[in-house]
């Protein structure tokens, strides 16, 4: 990772006020100086980058850190058994979102797996989740040994297509799990009504989406229980960390008893394990950096969500670049990505690898998406093994396959752009220098091919 010649807590003291204020003025772009640097020549063919300065490093430390975590250090209590910080950062994050219950664990991925577990989902049973995901909610399902049925994709907002939810689900479908990727928020009103009206369980898969909003309500706990990831790149990060919220008080003795292998929250070991369980047990130190982190996650939200909506208006002037699209209810993005749509026939056909290779050189961190999950090949070797043959009948597994396809999907894995959460931490000049840098690969296209 670049250095940056400012320090991370100068530019933190300086930056959110400025950029707001900056925010305030009307969007005159593109000026005539940054007309002359688009059509100068990109960085890829040996000019000097669009962008000046790097983008602010993440995670970013600030003397609270340091001082929370020292102080959870010195205690010696790493553990949670033994103090009662992971338990303040839970009630703190739970009270953030507007739910009654959190438990933190050591990831996303097993707090997905423990959300599973609570609502007693199982071998033979099957799951919704969409195919435009990380690979850790596919995993989750199937270490359950359920079956992930793929709802295809809403291409104009890169979330779960409610309308093709109904036709996946099946009498033993439990659960759904939308995913707000990027910090879009997937069609809550219509999945939730879906889910009601088929009986089963909402699992929201809120990893890239700590604080965005669906009416004014915190994702997480529009469902039965969210999922969390507190893992290094998110936008409240500790290294690895995850967390389950739910309003439901009997889900919440499930995860807290499942987290702490199987000790019952209320009666611990006295009447022996009540029940079944892990050791997900979040660190004392880990809980600690939480909480200095959550000071400033409203701050830098604020900030990204500025930089996002000018970032909108000026691609707006770009044929051939579409930010991804936010449903009318969301109210608010904690914008883990930035996501984009790609149009190589404006670009003089110039493959999306190429862009991305130019844009990376112009100094803006940007990447291809995801690939279709619906079409790895582990899943296929996993779906042949013998133990889902013994799980599912063959005709079922045989209709699977044939009712896989997510050509919407498919679409958008080939044209989707993300821009890492970095670079909406920028100044406003970095961010209409990520414009300049897209309008001068947009002009020297033709050359760029080769
Ligand atoms: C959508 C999604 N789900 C689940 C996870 C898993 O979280 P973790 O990496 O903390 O296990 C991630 C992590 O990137 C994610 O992006």
């Amino acid at each position: 990772m670049k250095t940056s010649p400012v320090t991370r807590r100068q530019f933190v003291k300086t930056s959110y006020t400025a950029a707001g204020a900056a925010l305030l003025a009307p969007v005159v772009f593109p000026s005539a100086d940054s007309q002359a640097a688009s059509q100068s020549k990109p960085a890829l063919l040996g000019g000097k980058p669009a962008v000046e300065g790097p983008f602010p490093e993440w995670p970013m430390i600030e003397p609270l850190d340091e001082e929370k975590f020292m102080d959870a250090l010195r205690r010696k209590a790493w553990c949670r058994l033994y103090d009662n910080i992971t338990t303040t950062f839970e009630n703190a994050w739970a009270e953030k979102l507007g739910v009654k219950y959190c438990v933190a664990t050591v990831n996303g991925t097993n707090s997905l797996y423990t959300a599973l577990y609570a609502l007693d989902v199982g071998p033979g049973d099957e799951v919704l989740i969409p195919p435009y995901t990380f690979v850790a909610t596919l995993n989750a399902i199937l270490q359950q040994y359920a079956l992930p049925v793929f709802v295809d994709t809403d291409i104009q907002t890169f979330q779960m297509d409610p309308q093709s939810m109904a036709g996946k689900i099946t009498e033993n479908t439990r659960c759904v799990i939308p995913v707000h990727l990027g910090g879009i928020v997937a069609d809550m009103d219509a999945i939730l009504a879906n889910a009601q009206k088929y009986q089963i369980a909402v699992i929201e898969d809120a990893c890239q989406a700590h604080i965005s909003e669906w009416k004014g309500r915190r994702v997480g706990g529009l469902g039965d229980i969210g999922c969390f990831s507190f893992q290094s790149t998110k936008i409240l990060p500790c290294g690895e960390g995850g967390a389950c919220v739910t309003q439901r008080e009997d889900l919440y003795d499930k995860i807290h008893a499942f987290h702490n292998n199987g000790r019952d929250r209320l009666t611990g070991t006295r009447k022996g394990y009540l029940h079944q369980g892990s050791n997900l047990r979040m660190t004392e130190y880990q809980s600690a950096l939480l909480l200095a982190q959550l000071t400033r996650l409203d701050a830098q939200c604020r900030h990204r969500e500025e930089n996002a909506k000018y970032l909108s208006e000026l691609l707006k002037e770009i044929p051939g670049i579409r930010p991804a699209v936010q449903y009318p209810q969301q109210s608010k993005n904690g914008y883990y990505l930035y996501m984009m749509h790609y149009d190589k026939e404006p670009f003089e056909g110039l493959p999306r690898a190429r862009f991305i290779e130019a844009l990376n050189k112009e100094g803006v961190s940007c990447y291809g998406g995801y690939r279709p999950l619906n079409k790895e090949p582990f899943l296929k070797t996993l779906l042949d093994s013998r133990w889902y043959k013994k799980l599912f009948p063959p005709e079922r597994l045989k209709q699977y396959w044939e009712t896989n396809e997510c050509p919407v999907n498919d679409r958008l894995c080939e044209e989707g752009l993300f821009m890492s959460h970095e670079c909406l931490m920028g100044t406003r000049s970095q961010i209409e220098q990520i414009a300049v840098a897209i309008r001068r690969i947009k002009a020297h296209a033709k050359e760029l091919q080769a």
